[in-house]
């Protein structure tokens, strides 16, 4: 059985996040995985029985894409083992996006902080970090990550 990982992200690093865990699932669990936009994502639906999405958060919503990927899909997702990472700058994740991520009743969720890379961004982007007193900064947590992604096959990533 293969574990599909669908990574939705704006500038990158919600998709190293999503490597990552790949990654370990592969090395340290045997597990076969693929990583996969959410455009690309629901051609697998139908030959995989677990689904890590991994979504970024901007301006205090999920990210569109994944969450698309999530609304479109809601009716086969709750066939699987669904896990969920959302990832932001932010110490913690608001409450109310918390519970949208639990409406579609994955097995198992995670919040771990991302990246914020002034280079990357636009002046539009940058104008919203000065506005709201935002810090730059690789907030990602490695050990973490992996430990969340290793956890995964315990509980039907396999
Ligand atoms: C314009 C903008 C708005 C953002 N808004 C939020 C936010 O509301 N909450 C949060 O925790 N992080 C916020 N972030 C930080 C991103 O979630 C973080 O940088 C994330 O790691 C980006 O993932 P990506 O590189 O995969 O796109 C924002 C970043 C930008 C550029």
């Amino acid at each position: 059985m293969t574990t599909l990982v669908v990574a939705s992200s704006q500038h990158g690093s919600t998709r190293e996040i999503a490597e990552r865990i790949a990654k370990v699932l592969r090395v340290n669990k045997g597990v076969t995985t693929v990583v996969e936009h959410p455009k690309d994502a629901p051609k697998w639906l139908a030959t995989v029985d677990a689904v890590v999405v991994a979504l970024p958060i901007y301006r205090d919503a999920l990210d569109k894409a994944g969450k698309a990927f999530l609304d479109t899909h809601r009716a086969e997702l709750a066939d699987k083992s669904l896990f969920i990472l959302a990832s932001g700058a932010a110490p913690s994740i608001n409450p109310r996006l918390q519970a949208t991520i639990d409406s579609y009743g994955p097995r198992d969720t995670a919040y771990l902080r991302g990246a914020l890379t002034e280079e990357k961004l636009g002046f539009l982007d940058k104008l919203s970090i000065k506005l709201v007193k935002g810090q730059y900064g690789d907030f990602r947590n490695w050990e973490a990550i992996e430990a969340w992604g290793k956890s995964l096959s315990d509980r039907g990533a396999h």
